[in-house]
């Protein structure tokens, strides 16, 4: 069968070029603007963070980060969130993941008003996506999973799909919005003992368990549609958690690596943003006084 490729790249930079526009048409002294905490010296965080900044910056989208010793105490960490929560130029606040082990990760996510995070890391938003509320801010990679996917124009109703992997970041929210659309879901993790059989009976496939190659192509149902959304390095070169080559001619559609889901990711992070800040715009400003506040008016 002819397997298609889904091109992330070519659709990331349409969004991209859509709010470049709209934030060319706000009034000049008007710059929606993301902060981003970092902590620590993670390699991969720093590139995803030069990334982000990169592209925000190609949008005229301000991109303050932030960067702290991994020494950094979690109350420290914490005061740093609520200065960013009261800070009327500042529209969102992501906190780079992950973060090291002395640090509670929920309490500092938690700790980010919910009309600030973009990410939608936190249990507020993470919440709304599980009652599947329009007002639900969806994490980026699987918002951008789900833009790739309706790209394709195939339907979703009634479909099964398996997610292999259950990070906070991607699994289970990924997991959660194909149950929105009406998928019928596994949520399949490093446990799981028969995966090869699940994913024989899939039509969606949701690779990210972060194992260079591991989906076989002879796994495959055929026409299966891949999302792969792994980034790993083998011998210093880039790959999936699909194995790519032998995935061809299996598969119906399959997003390729780089190229793929990557750059959706910081696409809807940043269009993310740009919706925090029009939400506010129009949005009094909250009077309870509590930072993190979730009162959400
Ligand atoms: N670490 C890996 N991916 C992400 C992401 O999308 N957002 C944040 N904040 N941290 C990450």
């Amino acid at each position: 069968m002819e397997t298609n490729i889904i091109k992330g790249k070519e659709c990331a930079e349409k969004v991209l070029q859509n709010l470049s526009d709209k934030i060319s048409a706000l009034p000049t002294e008007e710059t929606p603007i993301l902060a981003v905490i970092m902590v620590g010296d993670n390699e991969a965080s720093q590139i995803y963070v030069r990334n982000k900044q990169k592209a925000a910056a190609k949008i005229g989208m301000g991109c303050e980060v932030m960067e702290f010793s991994s020494s950094i105490g979690e109350n420290a960490l914490l005061e740093v969130i609520d200065e960013l929560n009261s800070n009327h130029h500042i529209n969102g606040i992501i906190v780079q993941l992950p973060l090291p082990s002395h640090i509670d990760t929920l309490k500092v996510l938690s700790r980010i008003r919910s009309s600030k995070d973009v990410d939608g890391f936190g249990p507020y938003n993470s919440g709304l996506l599980s009652y599947n509320s329009e007002q639900a801010v969806i994490s980026a990679t699987p918002k951008g999973i789900m833009h790739l996917l309706l790209s394709t124009g195939i339907e979703l109703k009634g479909k099964n799909a398996v997610v292999i992997g259950r990070s906070n970041i991607v699994g289970k929210p990924i997991a959660m919005l194909l149950t929105n659309h009406n998928c019928t879901v596994t949520l399949a993790h490093s446990k799981t003992t028969n995966l090869p059989d699940i994913i024989k009976t899939s039509d969606i496939v949701v690779a990210a368990c972060g194992r260079a190659k591991m989906i076989k192509g002879d796994w495959l149902k055929e026409g299966a549609v891949v999302i792969d959304v792994g980034i790993n390095r083998i011998d210093g070169k880039l790959c999936g958690d699909v194995d790519y080559d032998s995935a061809i001619g299996k598969a119906s559609y399959i997003t390729p690596v780089p190229g793929g889901v990557g750059p959706m990711t910081i696409a809807m992070l940043l269009s993310n943003t740009f919706e925090a800040f029009i939400r506010q715009q129009s949005e009094p400003e909250c009077s309870c006084g509590k930072s993190g506040c979730h009162c959400h008016h």
